[in-house]
């Protein structure tokens, strides 16, 4: 499955089916986490086989069921690990769903058990994203309109309008979409807006610009 393809079919999921990772997949996932941990320098981990952090009154009150397995996002604190944590982040969510995985990011709805990650001296974790065999594969987010999180002074590019529509499939805390993309030239700058967990908004934004704009097309600002 191309990644535009898994952009479109992903959907948070938060009831899962009693089943085990398959291992062929749960070794690619690793592997995709190895890699995205040499590249960024985050500390990603993930868990599997353990059903406690998903089994208290707030997994179940954020209506969460059958999370036996996520991915722990952490790495070393600084004004930039939000944003890195969301684009390495929404990284593997894509290619879990390629394959055939479902995902959802979770920064409330769940407990820290202790031992079942590590969090080094530095670090912090930042948000956890439940993973596994969804029961179904989630419904389409409303969405805001490409004009109210764009600015552009000339016609707007195809490549750029793409970039948005991406943008805006992203999966966003509380659907909130509090994200602003600016195109002068070919350089496009994206700025956070005011709210919760709007920095890691912000990258797995940005990581969907990136597919759907085509990177070869402009430089971030
Ligand atoms: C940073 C972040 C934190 C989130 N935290 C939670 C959470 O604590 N509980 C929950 O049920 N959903 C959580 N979500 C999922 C969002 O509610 C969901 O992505 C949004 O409503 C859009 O829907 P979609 O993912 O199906 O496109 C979170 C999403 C993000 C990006």
């Amino acid at each position: 499955m191309e990644l535009l393809e898994a952009m479109k079919q992903r959907h948070s999921v938060r009831s899962y089916e009693d089943k085990k990772l398959d291992e062929a997949k749960k070794a690619a996932i690793q592997k995709q986490i190895d890699e995205c941990n040499r590249e960024s320098g985050l500390h990603i981990q993930l868990v599997t086989d353990e059903p406690k952090a998903f089994d208290g009154f707030m997994a179940h009150y954020g209506k969460f069921s059958g999370v036996t397995n996520y991915i722990a996002m952490i790495g070393k604190k600084g004004s930039n690990l939000e944003e890195l944590c969301g684009y390495y982040g929404e990284k593997l969510v894509l290619y879990a769903q390629q394959l055939g995985l479902n995902t959802c990011w979770v920064a409330m709805s769940y407990s820290k058990i202790p031992g079942a990650f590590q969090v080094d001296s530095g670090e912090k974790l930042t948000v956890v994203i439940a993973l596994g065999y969804g029961k179904t594969q989630g419904v389409e987010h409303k969405s805001k309109t490409v004009e109210k999180v764009s600015k552009v002074t000339a016609t707007m590019p195809e490549w750029f309008k793409n970039g948005i529509e991406a943008a805006l499939l992203a999966p966003t805390a509380m659907n909130q979409q509090k994200f602003t993309f600016s195109l002068e030239d070919d350089k496009v700058s994206a700025k956070p807006g005011l709210g919760f967990y709007s920095k890691l908004d912000l990258g797995i934004a940005k990581y969907h610009f990136e597919i759907g704009a085509g990177t070869n097309n402009f430089t971030w600002n």
